[in-house]
């Protein structure tokens, strides 16, 4: 893909949400006038006293014991009015108007961690994006929100599972990342909800793009790809990783990716040849490179000063050579090295390895000893 495909692959990942939400970006447009036109507001509550959020919980309670039949009242009363816990809540119609949805949520600034108890809409407003403006409005609140220099940038919650799908949409993942120990015990844990968490980045939006949203990024940058390619012919991809333990690598030729080769790509030259005739036909190959160095091996192995470095040195005999030198090298190791047709991705570090060896003698043995002059011969 050229850079300008790949500019506009990125833009559209950022600007073009996908057929399936352009519902929801005119539910949101409409909330948007609803908001400026001072129809709809948010109040940030909780039981302080004052009437009008007095009355305000009143309402909020009776909206949750509606759209929350399984949870106790006497539980629903007991937290809305607990005043550890904030209730962010909808108005419509201004400030004497219907209260129309809410969130309330208790705040543990030392955990980093908001912990959402209830979230409800009112029945006849349920699915035209108010429950969508309120998770964003009470997102945008807890990032700008710190106290002793903590901001809650986790927000977990039990979700009832037939609002799972609500909450997926708002950035909620069921993988929850903040550790254990942060909000283990401090949560109230039930059963029938499941645990989900939404991370909120710098600018209050989640961290961590909601599986929706993966879904449609994949499918723009298939659209992009497909666009832009001149040949609709699909490959099978890689199979080589999928042997591999975890942790191992190996090599590939670019020539050698199904697709590659066909769509014209021409080996560079090779940046230089190995000129011996160990080396085959000289091509710096994973083949030829090691045929190269398995010789160079055994003709140093043959020097009449190769006997210190054959084998590694016997920690018996010298009891203290370890702890002085910590990269061991001998000959026997370079050779596994080779063989295990890994290690050595070019002749650099083969060249580093002998480099080593000898200046581990010179190291732990004194200019006078023979394995000093060994190595410098
Ligand atoms: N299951 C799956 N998807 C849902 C659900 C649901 N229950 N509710 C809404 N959605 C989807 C909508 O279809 C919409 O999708 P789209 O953007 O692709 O079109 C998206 O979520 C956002 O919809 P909104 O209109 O913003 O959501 P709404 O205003 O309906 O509020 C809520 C959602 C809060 C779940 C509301 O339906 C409700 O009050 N339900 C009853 C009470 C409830 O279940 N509350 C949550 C309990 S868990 C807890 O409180 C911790």
């Amino acid at each position: 893909m050229s850079t300008q495909g790949l500019q506009l692959a990125e833009r559209k990942l950022h600007h073009s949400p996908g057929q399936e939400n352009k519902h929801a970006d005119r539910r949101q447009q409409h909330l948007d006038r609803q908001e400026e036109g001072g129809e709809l507001l948010f109040k940030l509550i909780r039981n302080d006293g004052r009437e009008d959020h007095m009355q305000w919980l009143i309402d909020l309670k009776n909206l949750y014991s509606k759209q929350l039949p399984n949870m106790p009242k006497d539980y629903i009363v007991r937290l809305v009015f607990d005043r550890q816990h904030y209730s962010l809540v909808a108005l419509k119609g201004g400030l004497n108007g219907r209260l129309i949805a809410g969130i309330t949520y208790r705040p543990f600034y030392t955990q980093s961690l908001g912990e959402i108890a209830f979230c409800a809409v009112s029945a006849h407003e349920q699915v035209k994006g108010y429950g969508t403006r309120i998770m964003n409005k009470l997102k945008e609140h807890v990032m700008n929100d710190t106290e002793g220099g903590e901001r809650l940038d986790h927000l977990i919650t039990f979700a009832d599972n037939n609002a799972v799908g609500y909450f997926s949409k708002q950035g909620f993942q069921k993988e929850i990342v903040l550790d254990k120990e942060k909000w283990s015990g401090y949560i109230k844990e039930y059963d029938g909800g499941t645990l989900m968490e939404c991370v909120l980045g710098e600018s209050g939006r989640p961290a961590l793009p909601s599986n929706s949203e993966m879904k449609e990024q994949k499918s723009e940058v298939e659209q992009i790809v497909q666009s832009l390619s001149k040949d609709k012919q699909l490959f099978n991809g890689l199979e080589v990783f999928r042997s591999l333990p975890e942790g191992e690598y190996a090599r590939v030729d670019p020539k050698d990716i199904p697709g590659v080769k066909e769509l014209g790509f021409i080996p560079n030259d090779p940046p230089f040849k190995i000129l011996h005739s160990s080396a085959g036909d000289g091509t710096p190959t994973t083949e030829n490179m090691h045929g190269f160095m398995r010789e160079m091996v055994r003709i140093v192995s043959q020097h009449q000063d190769a006997w210190p470095f054959r084998e590694p040195v016997d920690s018996n005999e010298v009891p203290d050579y370890y702890d002085v030198i910590k990269d061991p090298v001998d000959l026997s190791l370079i050779s596994r090295r080779i063989e295990s047709q890994r290690y050595y991705a070019n002749l650099h570090m083969f060249a580093a390895d002998f480099a080593r060896m000898f200046n581990n003698a010179r190291v732990y043995n004194g200019p006078d000893t023979i394995y000093y002059k060994a190595a410098n011969r």
